[in-house]
């Protein structure tokens, strides 16, 4: 007989006060992100997001939203760096992507969270290249670091469930 059961389940994370705490690699990607904030186009919504995205072969690569008058046609920070690696650096697994959202130049006290369809491209790339993609999150009063994307993005849809 099946009976009902409740389950939780729960996500890991590092919290770090500054980015002087972190392994040097980290520190050079927060300041990476950024620096990326610079090739944001945002003149909707003045959120000004920067993405730098590690390959495991040591090259950075930058990303920064870029918006459009059909709102819909704009893409995040992250999806740039994203595609822009996949299209630039094919075959070269993600390490780690590193992400900084700023209300105009003042960066967010917390950190901003990706959104969902940027969780799910991450979960695609993560499967690809079978390599754990970590994600870190830059706040001014925070910034988080996740081991791999499945902390971010619990019960990953991906090709397995597709028969
Ligand atoms: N944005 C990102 O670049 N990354 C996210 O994960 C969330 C939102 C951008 C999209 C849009 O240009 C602006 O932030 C406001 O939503």
């Amino acid at each position: 007989m099946r009976t009902m059961t409740d389950r939780r389940i729960t996500i890991d994370y590092t919290e770090y006060s500054t980015p002087d705490e972190m392994e040097p690699q980290d520190r050079e990607l927060v300041a990476a992100a950024l620096r990326a904030r610079t090739g944001s186009y945002s003149p909707y919504s003045k959120f000004r997001v920067g993405a730098a995205l590690r390959l495991v072969d040591g090259t950075i690569v930058l990303g920064a939203n870029q918006e459009n008058v059909a709102y819909p046609s704009g893409l995040c920070a992250e999806r740039t760096a994203m595609f822009a690696a996949g299209a630039n650096h094919p075959g070269v697994a993600f390490d780690t992507l590193a992400i900084v959202g700023a209300n105009g130049d003042d960066v967010c006290e917390l950190p901003a969270a990706p959104c969902g369809g940027c969780r799910q491209v991450m979960a695609e790339y993560q499967r690809l290249y079978g390599h754990p993609l970590k994600v870190i999150l830059i706040g001014t009063h925070a910034i988080y670091k996740f081991a791999k994307v499945d902390d971010l993005l619990p019960l990953i849809f991906d090709s397995l469930n597709v028969e």
